[in-house]
């Protein structure tokens, strides 16, 4: 009845009455379109966010916690051991903090060990998932079982060297040594090593980035230290990591309160950046030189950098780290055109006749640092103030020439430009602890001066 009336009184309105509602309907669609678009555009985002979560490994801390509660039980079973497990599975020494990081598998979680702040890691969740050691497994099929089954190291560090020869690239020498692979904490008394240790070190051996920072750790402070291990899981130390939001990269102000100068003043955020820059300078330094093999950071940005309190910087995320030989193999590629012969943050220069690219790399560690956060750094926008004095135009120069300069297979060249910074950054260090010294004594005239006025 109601839409009987309805239709009559549009139909009385006639011609005019009806092209007002079709107006009106087209806009209503049109608005009627455009959330129909949007409520689709939500359900598809939120069914790709559900997608991601459950597909992905989302870092949860009951699954960070079932992770560890896993390995313990291994390590009881004695699958595993390792020089962390008793403080970690018995004794309570190791307190889970939060999971940092879970992506691919790779599990990163902070902790507490002792006081310590520690990160753990490993590439994989399950100590099954690695290979087993194909000495174990030999003797398994060979079956001789009630004899106690002890290999001797020797076998175990041939096996562990050519892993390591094959994950770096490098000849590890006669220097490496099982103790060194591995920390300190295995039986001294024996030559032989148990099941557990073996399979527990072989499980760490296959983790590119533990045999990495094994192998630097007597030769550089510029990466992370490993603590220790349980399992296929090892600690490093927690450090600060840089981050592309803040201006300074590291949140310096962390560090003020523990930190003095030589005259034991509180430092600065603007006092710390050129101490941390010689830090880099220094990592540059002795990763051109200190191993039998030039050592190429192949993806240079604040968060793959960490500080500690005394404002060393360490390389955190040494994925993308390549001694000299794998470095050459990385960049011999076919090629076109120079383009094609770029490597993340490593580069070399396209052979135009041979189609193939030059096996030196062009640029160099120092110059990406210059480039990727010394430029954030020493930029005139963040400095503001103190962007006119010399000594800053000096060193914004500077670093825009390092920035600059290929110079990747004139070492000369490099070393140069090091040492120019380096020299500046010293001089800045200086001015400002005189700055410092000056207004402190400038406080003090004026003390005297208000103490005699009384
Ligand atoms: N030593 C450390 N101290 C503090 N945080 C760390 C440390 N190592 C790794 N992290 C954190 O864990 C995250 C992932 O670790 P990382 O080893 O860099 O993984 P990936 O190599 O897959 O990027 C990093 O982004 C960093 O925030
Ligand atoms: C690890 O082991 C657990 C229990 O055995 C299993 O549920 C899980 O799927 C395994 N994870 C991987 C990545 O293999
Ligand atoms: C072994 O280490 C010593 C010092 O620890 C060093 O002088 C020597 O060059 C190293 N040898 C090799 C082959 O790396
Ligand atoms: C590079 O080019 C050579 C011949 O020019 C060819 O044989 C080879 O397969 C190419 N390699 C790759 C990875 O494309």
């Amino acid at each position: 009845m109601f839409r009987a009336r309805r239709q009559a009184a549009g139909l009385g309105r006639g011609g005019c009455g009806l092209r007002w509602l079709w107006a009106r309907t087209r806009r209503r669609s049109a608005v009627l379109f455009l959330l129909l678009w949007l409520a689709s555009w939500l359900f598809l985002s939120g069914l790709f966010f559900v997608h991601t979560t459950m597909f992905s490994d989302f870092c949860t801390d009951e699954k960070s916690r079932r992770i560890l509660q896993r390995l313990c039980e291994e390590y009881q079973q004695g699958a595993l051991t390792g020089d962390l497990c008793e403080d970690l599975c018995v004794a309570g020494h190791v307190e889970y903090k939060r999971c940092l990081y879970y992506e691919n598998g790779k599990k990163v979680m902070a902790a507490i060990w002792r006081g310590v702040p520690i990160v753990l890691k490993s590439k994989l969740e399950n100590f099954s998932s690695y290979e087993t050691l194909a000495l174990l497994e030999y003797q398994d099929t060979a079956g001789d079982l009630g004899v106690e089954e002890e290999l001797s190291p020797l076998d175990v560090v041939f096996y562990a060297t050519s892993q390591i020869k094959n994950l770096l690239g490098l000849e590890a020498g006669s220097n490496l040594t099982l103790p060194r692979l591995w920390g300190q904490k295995l039986r001294k008394k024996s030559q032989f090593y148990s099941r557990a240790e073996l399979a527990s070190l072989w499980a760490l051996v296959q983790q590119e980035e533990y045999a990495f920072l094994r192998v630097m750790q007597d030769l550089t402070d510029h990466v992370a230290k490993v603590l220790g291990s349980c399992g296929h899981f090892y600690a490093v130390e927690y450090l600060a990591a840089g981050h592309a939001w803040d201006q300074n990269i590291f949140s310096l102000e962390e560090f003020s309160h523990s930190l003095k100068s030589e005259e034991g003043q509180i430092l600065t955020e603007t006092d710390m950046v050129p101490r941390v820059a010689l830090s880099f300078l220094d990592m540059v330094d002795h990763f051109e030189k200190d191993f039998s093999h030039h050592l190429h950071l192949c993806d240079i940005k604040p968060e793959n950098f960490a500080i500690r309190k005394d404002l060393t910087v360490a390389a955190i995320d040494v994925d993308m780290a390549f001694f000299e030989p794998k470095m050459q193999d990385i960049l011999e590629q076919n090629c076109t055109n120079d383009n094609d012969c770029n490597f993340f943050d490593c580069m070399s220069k396209c052979n135009t006749k041979k189609n193939k690219c030059g096996s030196k790399r062009k640029n160099s560690n120092l110059q990406v640092i210059c480039e990727k956060i010394f430029r954030l750094w020493f930029s005139p926008t963040l400095l503001g103030e103190k962007a006119g004095r010399p000594l800053q135009v000096e060193l914004q120069q500077a670093v825009q020439d390092c920035a600059e300069t290929m110079s990747g297979e004139n070492t000369l060249r490099t070393q140069n430009i090091r040492l120019h910074l380096q020299g500046l950054l010293t001089q800045l260090v200086q001015e400002d602890s005189a700055n410092h010294r000056s207004r402190k004594q400038e406080r003090a005239k004026r003390h005297i001066h208000t103490a005699l006025n009384f």
